[in-house]
């Protein structure tokens, strides 16, 4: 039987999900391959060049990210830690797909340590510095509930309100409305 494509929706700023620490994955298994491919599509689709699984609504510690777009340099990390975080601190204009449209100045140690597993489960270990490391950092900080909006300069914020503003108040629209309080 063919496996059915999955096919997610990119999960937008301030949807509670993205404020959760993820949970470990444990099974290393076909539907782990499904939401790792899943991951990969939407993110093209995206013209984006890392997704974490919060992104996707899965409270999972995965991620996924390709810094060229080609197929060689795909990377999965499933329940990543960052060892080590190295280098000088540098100063790089990041985006988020949760967050469309806004873009703020980020300053991150420039390499990190890794160890993660892939999709089978299998421990390794990577060093990474500039765009690579940038990305795992900012996904990294996905899985601990960690956003753009949080590392922004405070003139950023100020800079960005109106964008912010206009992804809550799309979310309070297209949020599924509360059940109604009984008496
Ligand atoms: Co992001």
């Amino acid at each position: 039987m063919e496996t059915e494509k999955l096919e997610f929706d990119l999960t937008l700023y301030p949807q509670p999900v993205l404020r959760k620490v993820a949970e470990p994955v444990q099974a290393f298994d076909d539907e782990l391959r499904r939401i790792v491919e899943g991951m990969f599509d939407l993110m093209a689709r995206s013209n984006g060049v890392g997704l974490a699984a919060p992104q996707v609504g899965l409270r999972k510690r995965i991620l996924v990210l390709n810094p060229t777009g080609e197929p060689d340099d795909a990377l999965v990390l499933v329940n990543p830690t960052l060892v080590e975080r190295s280098g000088p601190e540098t100063t790089f204009e990041e985006g988020c797909l949760s967050f469309p449209g806004i873009y703020a100045e980020i300053r991150r140690p420039d390499a990190c340590v890794v160890e993660a597993q892939d999709v089978d489960g299998k421990t390794f270990r990577g060093s990474y510095e500039a765009f690579p490391s940038r990305i795992i950092q900012h996904e990294y900080d996905h899985l601990e509930g960690v956003l753009l909006v949080d590392r922004m300069s405070p003139a950023d914020k100020v800079r960005h309100k109106a964008a912010l503003q206009e992804l809550v108040d799309r979310y309070k629209r297209t949020r599924p409305a509360a059940p109604a309080r009984r008496r």
